[in-house]
């Protein structure tokens, strides 16, 4: 089983159930021509956002680390209508990059991109829980501190999802040297302790090479 072989079924699946989308492509080309990291979310892991964010109902989602807003469309197009995103972003370029993709898509009104470091803005969005999807796809050290407060965020029954807990399996590593590896083994141990969520992973394979994402439930 080959790396190739993985995309070439992610290409045929995405072919048959991903029609081409001009908003997505351009939000990707803008994002790169900005200089932004290549590191959104693939087509399919974008569309399980939006299924599972239309299987859970959501009104209200949270996003931590928004890039250029790539996932945030596919999260938005999934909420319930009138609902609303929230998506939190460090840095000015990739929150501006993100504005303008976002706006192009139609969903300026659904979604509010909100610049700041995380751990700073989270305390404040006390006033607009309970969220009914959170997903956690910023810096891996801070994954420990985003459990913390997706849970204080929630509700019995929000999603939470974290996007990369497997990292080509290097996440099995006690002693890897990469801080995002620690990050998200911390993030685990937190996980595991967590008495009020009911947990799994999901490995992954496909044109973003091996990688997992963490399905939780507030219970
Ligand atoms: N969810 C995006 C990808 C996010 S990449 C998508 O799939 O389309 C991770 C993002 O988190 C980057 O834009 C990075 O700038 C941002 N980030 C890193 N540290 C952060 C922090 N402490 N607070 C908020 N955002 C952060
Ligand atoms: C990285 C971050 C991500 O969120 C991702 O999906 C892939 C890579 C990174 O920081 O390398
Ligand atoms: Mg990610």
């Amino acid at each position: 089983m080959s790396e190739q072989l993985w995309t070439d079924v992610d290409n045929y699946y995405a072919e048959l159930l991903i029609p081409r989308d001009e908003v997505l492509e351009a939000a990707l080309r803008d994002s790169d021509a900005a200089g932004l990291p290549p590191i959104a979310v693939s087509p399919h892991q974008g569309k399980m956002l939006m299924v599972l964010a239309k299987s859970a109902g959501a009104k209200k989602i949270l996003e931590i680390g928004t890039l250029g807003g790539y996932s945030a469309i596919w999260l938005a197009r999934g909420l319930a209508s009138g609902g609303r995103l929230i998506t939190l972003e460090a840095v000015e370029k990739h929150a501006a990059v993100a504005r303008a993709n976002i706006a192009r898509a139609g969903l300026a009104d659904a979604v509010e991109v909100r610049l700041g470091r995380a751990t700073d803005s989270l305390p404040a969005l006390i006033t607009e829980a309970p969220f009914d999807m959170i997903f956690i796809d910023a810096d891996k050290p801070g994954y420990a501190e985003y459990l913390h407060w997706a849970v204080e965020l929630s509700r019995p029954g929000t999603l939470i999802v974290a996007d990369n807990v497997v990292r080509d399996g290097a996440v099995i590593d006690p002693a890897s040297p990469d801080a995002a590896v620690q990050g998200i083994r911390r993030f685990n141990e937190a996980l595991a302790k967590e008495t009020r969520v009911a947990a799994t992973v999901i490995q992954t394979v496909g044109s973003k090479s091996y990688d997992g994402f963490t399905l939780a439930v507030v219970i």
